[in-house]
């Protein structure tokens, strides 16, 4: 089994199989940091992740469904291509996890059934979807505890916005659709709640340095948000309760800020959007 594992050259997650391909090494480090930002945020939410319902959409791979299963949750990964279920299928058999659940299907198609869950992970996809505030609605509908979201946002920007993006989808990182969009904090803040989130945090991690290596920039930048259904309060370093009004916060400096917006204003001025 692990030479059919070993023969694919194009793993997006870091799995624990000894000479495993990642189409970039950096990945390596990059998806047990950001689980390591959230993780112990949703436990403390949730309590022992043994038993719990979780669900992980557009889990392209399905690594994060593979590390909740192996902590005993009930994992559902979701994916809208075929191509990464079919080899998170591979990692499925391979560790025999039978609590680990895979579906091919689009999350912006309502008909696909999901089921309702303790946890819903919604990583890497907000900013690839064309009609993010019905999806996160559904999904505040069969979620029953917490979200955690990650995705690129518009750090610069105050106002609840959906910046509109095109994309092609013939990468598998992207969407189903050409035409997609990238929020702001406070566009996250809001969608959050308009699905039926009562709080809302964000999560500003101490060691940022492998989101600044990768692509985040004062203007567009990797975000973490936690939503959470009833009155559970987080605290702790990083942690900041946001709503739509709350001002935007930036994981870089005042100077590079003020850099990136006059780039912003320059590239408008030459009329490149
Ligand atoms: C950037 S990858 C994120 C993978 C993983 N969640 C992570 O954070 O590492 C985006 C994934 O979303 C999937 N995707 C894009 N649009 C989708 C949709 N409408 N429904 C379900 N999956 C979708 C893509 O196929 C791709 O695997």
């Amino acid at each position: 089994m692990s030479s059919e594992i070993l023969a694919i050259k194009d793993w997006r997650h870091p799995f624990p199989v000894e000479g495993l391909s990642l189409t970039r090494p950096w990945y390596g480090a990059w998806h047990p940091w950001r689980l390591s930002v959230d993780q112990p945020l949703i436990k403390e939410v949730v309590g022992d992740l043994k038993g719990k319902r979780v669900l992980d959409v557009a889990c392209n791979d399905a690594w994060y469904a593979f590390r909740y299963a192996q902590e005993g949750a009930d994992a559902v990964g979701i994916d809208g291509r075929p191509e990464p279920i079919e080899r998170a299928a591979l990692i499925k058999n391979h560790f025999q996890l039978d609590n680990l659940k895979l579906l091919v299907g689009d999350i912006e198609d309502r008909s696909v059934p999901l089921g309702t869950f303790d946890v819903t992970l919604f990583y890497g996809i907000l900013y690839h979807l064309a009609d993010p505030i019905t999806v996160l609605k559904r999904l505040g509908d069969i979620t029953e505890s917490v979200i955690s979201v990650q995705t690129f946002i518009h750090a610069l920007d105050p106002a609840p916005e959906l910046k509109l993006i095109r994309e092609p989808v013939e990468e598998e990182a992207n969407g189903l659709t050409n035409l997609v969009t990238v929020p702001t904090q406070a566009a996250v803040a809001d969608m959050l709640n308009f699905a039926g989130f009562d709080r809302v945090y964000r999560i500003m991690p101490n060691d940022y340095s492998l989101a600044k290596k990768n692509n985040s920039n004062a203007a567009e930048q990797w975000a973490f948000f936690i939503g959470i259904k009833g009155q559970k309060e987080l605290k702790g370093p990083g942690i900041f309760e946001i709503t739509r009004n709350s001002p935007p916060l930036n994981h870089f400096g005042p100077v590079s800020q003020v850099v990136a917006r006059a780039k912003r204003a320059v590239k408008r001025l030459l009329g490149k959007f």
